[in-house]
C-alpha cells in the first residue's frame, strides 16, 4: 500500500544551516536510497535517533516534500505526479504542524470534515466516535490555546483522522505524552491496524517500537541499517532487546563509515 522505491532525500543549506551543521558543504543527505513496503493491516515503525532521517521520509509519503531521487506511492498513486490521490488516502500527524490556537477541537473537526468532502452527518458521527474514544468531549469547545499538550495531541489526532483514511502517517505520535495518554493512543493504533489500515509511525523510543510495530525499520544517518519483525532483527543481530541491537547496527554502521565502506 505504501512503496518507498530508493528515496533520497537532499537539502540546500543556507549559510545560518551551514554554520549550525559546522559544514562547509551546503548539501545535506537526510534520507538515502531508502526502501521500504508497508501493507494494510500493519503498523511499520521507522526507528531512529533524532536527525535519521524519519520526519522527512513521513514527509515525502504525505506529498508535502518532493524525494531528490526514487519514488514513493501510495495505494498506487505517486506522491508527485498524483498527489492528490494520495492526500485523498492519508491521516498525517506531526510536531511541526499545530492547530490554530485559536479555534476549538469541535470546530476544527467540522473544518477538516469538510475540507475532506464529508457531509455533515458523518462528520458528526466521526466526530462523537473520535471524540468519545479520545475524551475530547469535556473539552471540545475550549481554544486549543488553552489546552494542555496532551489534550491537544489527542485533537490533532482526531482531527487527522476525521475522513477515516485508509493510511495512517504518524510523525513521533507520542511525544510530549504523560504515559495514559501515550498508551491510549497506541491502542487505538492497534485498533486502526486491527481493522485493515496501513499504518507508519516514526519513532526513538525502544519501547514503544518494541511493543506496537509489527515490523521496524532501524534507521541511521538516512540509511535503513535493518529491518524486520522484533524477533528478526533480534536473530539477525545476535541480540536479545532491541536496545542492544539498535546499539550493535549503530556501532557497526560508524565503523563502516569510518572505513570508507558502503557510505562514502
Ligand atoms: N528543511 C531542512 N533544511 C536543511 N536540513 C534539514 C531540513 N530538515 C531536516 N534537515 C536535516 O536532515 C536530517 C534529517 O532530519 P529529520 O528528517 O527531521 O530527522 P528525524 O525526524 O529522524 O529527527 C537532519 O540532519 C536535519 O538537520
Ligand atoms: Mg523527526
Amino acid at each position: 500500500m505504501i512503496e518507498i522505491q530508493h528515496l533520497t532525500k537532499v537539502y540546500k543549506l543556507n549559510k545560518k544551516q551551514m554554520l549550525e551543521q559546522k559544514t562547509k558543504d551546503n548539501t545535506k543527505v537526510a534520507v538515502r536510497d531508502l526502501s521500504v513496503s508497508i501493507q494494510p493491516g500493519e503498523i511499520y515503525g521507522l526507528l531512529g535517533p533524532n536527525g535519521a532521517g524519519k520526519t522527512t521520509t513521513l514527509r515525502c509519503i504525505a506529498t508535502l516534500l518532493k524525494p531528490t531521487e526514487g519514488e514513493v506511492s501510495v495505494g498506487g498513486c505517486d506522491t508527485v505526479h498524483e498527489s492528490a490521490g494520495v492526500r485523498r488516502q492519508i491521516g498525517f500527524l506531526t510536531n511541526d504542524i499545530k492547530l490554530d490556537p485559536q479555534f476549538t477541537p469541535a470546530y476544527l473537526i467540522r473544518f477538516f470534515g469538510q475540507l475532506h468532502g464529508m457531509n455533515d452527518a458523518d462528520i458528526e458521527r466521526r466526530k462523537n466516535d473520535l471524540f468519545t474514544y479520545f475524551g475530547i468531549h469535556e473539552f471540545a469547545d475550549k481554544k486549543v490555546d488553552e489546552l494542555s499538550t496532551g489534550m491537544k495531541q489527542k485533537a490533532a489526532i482526531a482531527v487527522s483522522l476525521v475522513h477515516d483514511p485508509e493510511v495512517i502517517i504518524f510523525d513521533e505520535p507520542t511525544s510530549g505524552l504523560d504515559i495514559i495518554t501515550a498508551r491510549g493512543v497506541t491502542d487505538y493504533l492497534k485498533h486502526l491496524r486491527d481493522q485493515g489500515k496501513c499504518i507508519v509511525i516514526s519513532t526513538h523510543i525502544m519501547s514503544e517500537a518494541e511493543k506496537l510495530c509489527d515490523r521496524i525499520g532501524i534507521i541511521i544517518d538516512g540509511s535503513k541499517v535493518c529491518e524486520g519483525t522484533l524477533p528478526e532483527i533480534l536473530a539477525s543481530t545476535g541480540t536479545d532487546d532491541l536496545e542492544d541491537a539498535f546499539f550493535r547496527l549503530y556501532s557497526e554502521h560508524h565503523v563502516e563509515e569510518m572505513m570508507g565502506g558502503v557510505h562514502a
